[in-house]
């Protein structure tokens, strides 16, 4: 995959940036190996109240890291002695727990002298289908987590640009919110996709956010009210299951509708070169979405590509994998770098376009 020939770098990557406890060793030589991926989940934790409680991801993350970084050098059959660097997730994300990752990783690269790389999440996420599929870049990458909902040409470490992203919730916050106005449990996607499966989708009409309008921005706010309206009257289970037919339908058509608007754009920059879809995050699980953004670009002659599902969710082996390929630029930083809760990928768009109200750290995503 790299274009010259260069020495094997391994390099142990730390995930803390939300409910997931991770870490990794990853081993990049013409081609990324995963040697091991450990991740401990905290999800039970945070299941009494819907959703991620901070302070309560924060102290879980500073129970296990070490019992998890250790998991990780184990399940490799490594020690410290064998790493080239140690990567860890700086942001964006909860503040609490990326600083707990981000301190773990400094301790390691302190004690043992080793490079310490500080990783974006979001391109530990825009690398992650290389960790498994052959994605030279330029490739155009849909990101649909919890957390995020954007569309990036990703031409390299430190070269993504954003050509879209949500104006309101992220695809997975609104499947989580819409699961949960029916009735059923959190996380929501999932939930949602298991009772979507026996319903009609043409049943309920949804709006459809955003159809034909320029860019390739996301919302999925007029969805969630419109949603959570009809679940309001709904009585027999069968509803239900049509309802969330509706809601996984419309939200698959609008990512796929907003991908193709940026197949354009991605084509203008790098042509053919650049005929690759790639998809991460916790959404891409749904095979609604997967199957919507297959049929875009088998019609646009793009090549698609969507890493395994362990690697779409929040993971440690994409933060080691950014980590290498930055280690392999000679890009590494200093022991006193800050874990940032906001941290676009791409600089200029948010400035541009912020996806929040700039605070006084700038824009968050
Ligand atoms: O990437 P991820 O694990 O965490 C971050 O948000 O960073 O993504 C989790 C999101 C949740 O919103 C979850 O509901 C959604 O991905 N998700 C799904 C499915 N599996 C996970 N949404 C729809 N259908 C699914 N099968
Ligand atoms: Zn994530």
């Amino acid at each position: 995959m790299s274009d010259t020939p260069s020495p094997p770098l391994t390099v142990l990557g730390i995930e803390t940036s939300c409910d997931e406890t991770a870490a990794a060793v990853v081993r990049l030589a013409d081609r990324p190996e995963v040697l091991s991926s450990v991740i401990a989940t905290q999800f039970e934790r945070h299941r009494p109240y819907g959703g991620v409680v901070p302070e309560i991801a924060a102290r879980a993350h500073a129970e296990v890291i070490d019992t998890v970084i250790r998991a990780a050098l184990d399940e490799a059959g490594l020690d410290f002695a064998d790493l080239s660097g140690v990567a860890a997730t700086a942001g964006p994300g909860l503040i609490g727990g990326v600083m707990v990752g981000l301190a773990a990783g400094k301790a390691v690269a302190l004690a043992r002298n080793l490079p310490l790389i500080a990783v974006n999440h979001l391109e530990g996420h825009a690398l992650s289908p290389r960790l498994t599929e052959d994605a030279p870049y330029p490739y155009l990458l849909l990101l649909v987590s919890g957390g995020h909902c954007q569309l990036l040409s990703v031409e390299g470490i430190g070269r993504c640009t954003r050509l879209g992203a949500t104006i309101d919730d992220a695809a997975g916050e609104a499947f989580d919110k819409i699961a949960m106005t029916l009735g059923l449990g959190y996380p929501g996607g999932p939930a949602l996709e298991r009772l979507a499966a026996t319903g009609d989708a043409t049943r309920y009409t949804l709006p459809r956010m955003l159809l034909g309008r320029a860019g390739c921005d996301f919302s999925f706010s007029g969805l969630k009210t419109a949603a959570a309206r009809q679940a309001a009257g709904l009585t027999t289970e069968a509803e239900r299951a049509d309802l969330a037919a509706a809601v996984q339908q419309a939200i698959a058509r609008q990512l796929a509708e907003r991908t193709e608007r940026a197949m354009a754009l991605h084509l203008e920059r790098f042509g053919d070169a650049g005929r690759l879809l790639a998809v991460a995050g916790g959404v891409a699980a749904n095979g609604a979405v997967r199957a919507a953004l297959a049929a875009v670009a088998a019609r646009h002659g793009f090549g698609f590509v969507a890493p395994p599902l362990k690697y779409c969710t929040d993971n440690a082996a994409m933060i080691a994998l950014a980590g290498a390929e930055r280690l392999r630029l000679g890009l590494t930083d200093p022991l006193e770098v800050a874990a940032r809760p906001r941290w676009p990928l791409d600089t200029d768009a948010a400035l541009r376009a912020p996806l929040h109200t700039p605070g006084r750290k700038g824009a968050k995503a």
